[in-house]
């Protein structure tokens, strides 16, 4: 009997003790530094207020065109400079620019009323009935970088449309406007900088200055390239393309997971809480070069091998955070002039590095910029370069877009889990403007940036309906 007493009256304690530091708890979270750079970040306090789910009623319930839908996605890979199935589409190329003829013409088939602006995001609107409301926006990219797939960013383009086209079958009206963005440039490919579009969109003046002076690999200038497709004619002040915090009430993006959980787990849909922060560096050494015969080894400074040792110390250095979620790639390496019988002369290495920890990515940085003048030093050639392109902080999705994507999978019967993107996409720019979230669909063995990349119809149909059930929510709220 005294040991029950004792029991239960350790169990109280332990109650009492639990809910007395449930106030610290809380004032522990808003001091969450973390919480509170993202919320400097994006301007948007991260426990908005979330709203109960409003409820869609339609007269015909929402059904996907399975057969369209795949046919556009085939047709707008043959916009390509790779061979099927493989596809490139590389920003202002003449495949970049079919591309965008195509899905200009959807939009306008779609019955929408479609904008371009000074870089090139396209923008089709369906009005709202109460059109002065900030309207809610859906979109991806459709570029394609050097020998991909099909499936990266365009889904969230050919599925928004196919998404509204849903909703106009079914009898929905939307009270805030629907927009959909096909945006310039997701990919770093041409100018070496990713999200070029939705940077800008988010009102990024630094991007805006540099791109007056930015050129591509073959010396054609940003401006050059944009008019050589039908942009920026008369301006070279890209502030137009500028929107202001409230333009949007919501931004949902529809994608691919490009890894593969969903698809190991049996899970139709992935939603999408926080985006992993990435960065990018470019750097260059510079040696003497000379003739790979004549130049005995101990006379050499060989830039090439500098860049190679350096590649080396980019995996040592990610290693050493001792978290799987960071990830380091050595994804370009040239060498100068590239001839056999050449000491490389000059050596250029892009590498890309990302963590869902900010602090450990910057940390990694470090680590990559004092191996590189170390490396430098030790072979006796130049480090020319070490320039941070981006060094982005991550995104949280808004609560209250977790909450209508949650809420419209459990209507349509799909299974669904909490998910993170270690991938970027522009929602981690458009967060700093309008709550965000994404939906993410299973790929097959999570492949991306290969030509192997593959999503089925069904899947993409899934995907497509949580879009099309979610903007019609978020429409009405
Ligand atoms: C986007 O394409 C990325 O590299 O994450
Ligand atoms: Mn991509
Ligand atoms: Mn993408």
């Amino acid at each position: 009997m005294s040991l029950r007493f004792s029991h239960s009256s350790f169990l109280l304690s332990l109650l009492f003790i639990f809910l007395s530091s449930i106030p610290a708890i809380l004032a522990l979270q808003n001091d969450d530094p973390t919480i509170k750079t993202m919320q400097d970040f994006s301007g948007y306090p991260v426990d908005e207020p979330t709203h109960s789910s409003i409820s869609v009623s339609l007269s015909v319930p929402l059904s996907i065109d399975n057969q369209t839908l795949p046919k556009q996605i085939d047709e707008l890979s043959t916009f390509s400079d790779a061979p099927d199935p493989a596809v490139t589409r590389v920003l202002y190329t003449d495949k970049d620019v079919l591309g965008r003829r195509y899905i200009k013409n959807l939009m306008g088939l779609a019955g929408l009323s479609v904008r371009e602006d000074a870089v090139g995001n396209i923008f089709g609107r369906w009005d709202g009935y109460e059109p002065d409301l900030p309207a809610v926006a859906t979109g991806s990219h459709i570029d394609a970088i050097p020998y991909s797939g099909k499936y990266d960013g365009v889904v969230g383009v050919l599925g928004a449309i196919e998404a509204i086209n849903a909703l106009r079958r079914s009898g929905f009206k939307p009270r805030r406007s629907l927009e959909i963005i096909s945006f310039t440039s997701e990919e770093p490919t041409r100018f070496g900088i990713g999200c070029l579009g939705s940077r800008l969109l988010a009102g990024d003046v630094t991007l805006a200055k540099a791109l007056k002076a930015t050129v591509d690999g073959q010396n054609i200038s940003f401006l050059d390239a944009a008019r050589s497709a039908g942009y920026a004619q008369d301006q070279d002040d890209l502030s137009s393309v500028f929107l202001k915090k409230g333009t949007y009430s919501a931004f949902v993006e529809l994608h691919i997971e490009q890894g593969p959980i969903l698809e190991e787990e049996g899970v139709a849909i992935g939603i999408v809480t926080a985006i992993a922060a990435p960065a990018s560096i470019k750097v260059d050494f510079e040696g003497s070069g000379g003739h790979a015969g004549a130049v005995l080894m101990p006379k050499r400074n060989d830039a090439g091998l500098a860049a190679a040792e350096l590649a080396l110390a980019v995996e040592r250095h990610i290693l050493e955070s001792g978290s799987l979620d960071t990830v380091g790639t050595v994804g370009i390496l040239e060498l100068h002039p590239g001839a056999i019988n050449s000491i490389p002369r000059k050596a250029h290495l892009e590498i890309d590095t990302r963590d869902i920890d900010e602090k450990r990515r910057n940390t990694v940085i470090e680590k990559i910029h004092q191996s590189a003048n170390t490396i430098a030093k030790n072979r006796r050639v130049n480090l020319s370069e070490f320039m941070i392109v981006n060094q982005d902080p991550p995104a949280l999705s808004g609560k209250s877009i977790i909450e209508a994507m949650e809420v419209a999978s459990k209507e349509l019967n799909l299974t669904h889990k909490l998910m993170i993107s270690r991938a970027y996409h522009d929602s981690l720019f458009m967060a700093r403007i309008s709550p965000m979230g994404m939906i993410f669909i299973p790929c097959y063995k999570g492949y991306s940036h290969k030509p192997e990349e593959y999503a089925s119809t069904e899947d993409i149909a899934n995907g497509v309906k949580v879009l099309a059930l979610t903007l019609a929510k978020l429409s009405l709220s």
